[in-house]
Formats: C-alpha cells, structure tokens, sequence
C-alpha cells in the first residue's frame, strides 16, 4: 500500500468510491484509537454518511495489527440472519488458510459442511429461504464455535448494520431482528470466542432507528461507541492543498483559496471537499481561466454544489429520511431542512 506521506502523486479524486492508497488521506490517529479500543472491546464506529466509516474499515482491513486477520463484509443489502452466516462463512472461504483450517476443525464435520454449503448457496436466492428461525441460530453457532479453536486473534468488519437490521424486519418480521441482535450480542459476550472481536458500522442515530423494529437499546449497549468526526482543520487544510496541486495542477496555490474552500464547506469532511473542489476546477476550465480564484469558488458553490446537477451526490442523504423515520417524521424532518435550506436557519414556529 502507498503511504500519501510518501508519494510525490498526492490523493486524486475518489468521488464516492472507496479511497485506496495515496487517495485515502490520513485517518491514522481514529485507526489507532480504534485498534487501541479494539484490544478489549467490540466497537460501533458511528458517523454521519459519507463521513469515511467504511473507508476507514477498509484501510484497517488492508493493514491489519497486533496480529489479526481481519475479514470485511458489507451486510447492507442482505435480507436475513440465514444470509449474515452465509456471508461469515463465505468471506472466511476467501482464504484459502482458513479453508484447511474449517476442514480439518474436530467439531467439523462433513454433513455440516455440507449445510454450511447450501446456506452459501441460499444466498443466491436458491434455497432454504423458508428456513426456521431456529435453524439459523442453530448453523451459526456451530459455526462460531469452530472459529473459537482458531490459534489466533480475528477481526470481523461489518459494515451498514442498521440497514440489515432494517432489512430483516422488513422481509420477515421484527421477532426474527430482534432475535438476531440478541444473539449477536450473546457472541460478542461469550466467553469462549474471546479471540473475535467485532467493528461495526454504523449511521449516527442507530438507536433511535433501531427502536422502529422494536429493538431495545440494551442489545447493542456492550459495544464501544467511537464516533467519527470531519477532519481536524489542520488535515483538512493539508488535504485541500495535496489535492489542488494534484487535481488543478498548481505548482504554487494562490494565496487565501484554501481557506476560501474550507470556510465555504464550513466543516472538514472529504465527501464535501472533494466535491467543492472538483467543480471549482470544472468551473475554472470552463470559463478559460488559469487560477482559482474567491469568485469562482462562490460560483461552482451555490450554481453547481448545490444545484440540481449535484443532485446524485446528496440524493441518498434524502433518501434514508424514509427508511430510518416514520411517516410523521419524515415529514417534519423534510419541512426543517426545506425551511433551514431557503432561509439559512430553522426558527421552530411553523
Ligand atoms: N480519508 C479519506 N480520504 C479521502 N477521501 C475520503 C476519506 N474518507 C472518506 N473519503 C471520501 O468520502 C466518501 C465517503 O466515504 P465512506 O467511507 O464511504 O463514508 P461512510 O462509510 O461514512 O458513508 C468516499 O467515497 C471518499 O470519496
Ligand atoms: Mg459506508
């Protein structure tokens, strides 16, 4: 892996993809608090959307420490706890260690390989759909304990749980989600799979949506909460810089446009600096100029950035409103944000 720090290149835009290598910028104190909190505790790593959970998860994943081997996977778009072990099982079979190990496991046998096989296969769609709750719990279990005997520590990233959670309420019923955070939990507590550990992600407001399916707030409260911030302003500052010398091809930045960009975003995420700066670029091209200036800036800001051309960058921020609140809530929190996007500010009267 490339370390920024080290490359001349400097970070490119990775508009909505995950940032690898010289694009991914810094992070490394939350990756050492997370590793840090890590040696003792389960962690929720909670931040507002495109704030970098996942791409933090990800720089983890590729540079594991204190031993671990790490396995990530997304669980947002699955539909049932039957799809969570088959995911589990699947990402472990990736590599190929671990095949041998699976295999030769004593508490293995063949006939539960084969289950573990058809429940891969269930993914897909194929089979097994109809399943009792019990039978899950029962795979997954066996399942986990095979993983206790592994000589050594794993760490499991598991991205978007909350949309899971949702996804199960929705396709089957709130039972079976509260049934799966509750032995969620119990793995997470259990004595004999201390060499697991768990780093989840979540959207800030889990526990308030977690409610909607009826789920208590004490199935999640052994986790160690870490929520993710923007940058500081000093990384912010030195991000904005690496990526206009790389993206806008100056060998000298013109004096005040960084922090014409920083106090324009308003808050250090990169999701937003990116995207400001990229169509402060656009904008300068178009109008055949040479150099960024206030103006410019100001321009791409509210004609582009917040035009409807910009739309597919924040579509999905409008989108969850439905999928985590309820009718009446979805409709008072899209009067706020009409009411504070004409006016600037949200005075609670009407
Ligand atoms: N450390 C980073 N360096 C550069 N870009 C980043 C970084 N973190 C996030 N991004 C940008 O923000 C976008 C959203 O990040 P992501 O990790 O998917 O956020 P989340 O998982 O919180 O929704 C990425 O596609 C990328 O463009
Ligand atoms: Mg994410």
């Amino acid at each position: 892996m490339v370390d920024h720090a080290n490359n001349d290149e400097g970070p490119s835009f990775v508009i909505a993809n995950l940032p690898r290598g010289r694009n991914m910028w810094d992070r490394d104190f939350e990756v050492e608090k997370i590793w840090k909190t890590l040696e003792n505790d389960n962690v929720l790593l909670t931040a507002c959307r495109r704030f970098g959970k996942t791409s933090i998860m990800n720089k983890m994943k590729e540079n594991p420490q204190d031993d671990f081997v790490c396995f990530m996977f997304n669980v947002q778009s699955m539909k049932s706890p039957h799809d969570f072990v088959a995911a589990l099982y699947e990402e472990i079979c990736d590599d190929g260690k671990f095949v041998s190990f699976i295999k030769k496991a004593k508490k293995i046998t063949k006939e539960f390989l084969g289950r573990l096989e058809k429940l891969k296969i269930s993914m897909l769609g194929i089979d097994l759909r109809e399943s009792k709750s019990s039978d899950w719990q029962d795979m997954a279990n066996k399942f986990v304990n095979v993983l206790s005997a592994y000589d050594g520590k794993l760490l499991f990233l598991t991205d978007e749980l909350l949309e899971f959670i949702l996804n199960i309420s929705k396709h089957h019923s709130e039972n079976e989600a509260c049934d799966f955070l509750n032995w969620f939990r119990e793995i997470r507590q259990s004595d004999k799979l201390s060499n697991i550990r768990w780093l989840i992600g979540g959207s800030i407001g889990i526990e308030h949506a977690l409610k909607k399916v009826g789920a208590k707030v004490h199935m999640i409260n052994d986790l160690s909460i870490i929520v993710l911030k923007p940058f500081s302003d000093k990384i912010g500052r030195e991000y904005v810089e690496a990526l206009l010398k790389k993206e806008g091809n100056f060998s000298t930045i013109p004096s005040g446009i960084v922090e014409k960009i920083l106090t324009t975003i308003g808050s250090p995420v990169p999701y937003f600096l990116q995207i400001l700066i990229k169509e402060s670029l656009n904008a300068m091209n178009e109008s055949g100029e040479s150099t960024l200036t206030d103006e410019i800036i100001e321009e791409a800001y509210h004609n582009n950035v917040l035009g409807p051309a910009s739309k597919t960058y924040f579509q999905h921020y409008y989108d969850r409103l439905s999928e985590y609140y309820d009718r009446d809530e979805e409709k008072i929190a899209k009067h706020i944000l009409r009411e504070t996007a004409r006016t600037g500010r949200y005075s609670g009267s009407q």
